[in-house]
């Protein structure tokens, strides 16, 4: 199978004149349409090493392929590009647009990529929507929504523009087990759909458990890679 992202040799260094490592020599990769995780201590580097993996920042060495394509040396226009079209993100903090409604913070990332929604891309969306269990709300405003939803809304939003790759950081870090335990099913659902690969960093052993690969990094490396066949 192939690999849709690629780490080389990556490390990385925070700072200029306290300079702080954080990464030492990373190579990881992961296959197209897989649903993995990554787990590890508060401060072991999952999130810089999921920037990185999204582009959002760049290693201080060492080489990022997405999709076959090196982007460590893409300029600002090119990552944005890619970004957009190729990669969809679901944080902690689900970061919607309070003045807009579910549905058009949905199709904010393609408006942004692409302009004016047509109507397929608005079926679409609904689609989504309707797969998240959000239709009866999808004209509320998004502030107007449970936590909970809002959740739902940001992974519908992260799938707009039919990703290759969906990263996500503690997506359910705010939410009550059962909730979590919901978006984990919708998002395994979505891997097995879409066949959308999943890079998951999660606290909850549990939820790493039901991912067919979990990574763990402490203190910037890579401690053990569990491949399980679930
Ligand atoms: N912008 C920054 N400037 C300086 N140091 C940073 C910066 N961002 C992160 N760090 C440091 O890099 C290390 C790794 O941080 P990172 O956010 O990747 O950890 P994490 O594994 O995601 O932790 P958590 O589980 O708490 O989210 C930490 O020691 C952190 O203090
Ligand atoms: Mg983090």
């Amino acid at each position: 199978m192939a690999k849709i992202i690629e780490l080389k040799n990556i490390s990385k260094v925070y700072g200029t004149t306290i300079k702080t490592k954080v990464l030492h020599n990373i190579n990881l990769s992961f296959e197209e349409h897989s649903f993995n995780s990554i787990i590890g201590a508060s401060g072991s580097g999952k999130s810089t090493i999921l920037n990185i993996m999204g582009t959002l920042d760049r290693p201080t060495t060492g080489e990022v392929y997405i999709n076959g394509k090196r982007t460590d040396n893409m300029v600002k226009n090119e990552l944005a590009e890619l970004r957009n079209k190729t990669i969809g993100f679901i944080f902690q903090f689900h970061y919607l647009l309070p003045e807009f409604t579910v549905l058009e913070n949905v199709l904010m990332p393609y408006n942004i990529g692409y302009g004016r929604p047509t109507k397929e891309i608005i079926a679409r969306a609904e689609e989504l929507l309707n797969l998240v269990g959000l239709t009866e709300v999808k004209n509320n405003l998004s502030i107007n929504i449970s936590g909970g939803q809002q959740q739902r809304t940001a992974i519908a939003r992260a799938l707009i523009n039919n990703p290759k790759i969906v990263l996500a950081d503690e997506p359910t870090g705010n939410l009550d087990s059962k909730s979590t335990e919901n978006i984990y099913e919708l998002l395994r659902d979505i891997n097995k759909e879409f066949k959308t690969t999943f890079v998951i960093i999660t606290h909850d052993d549990r939820i790493a458990e039901k991912t067919s690969r979990i990574v763990e990094i402490e203190d910037g490396k890579i401690k053990k890679k569990v491949i399980s066949d679930k």
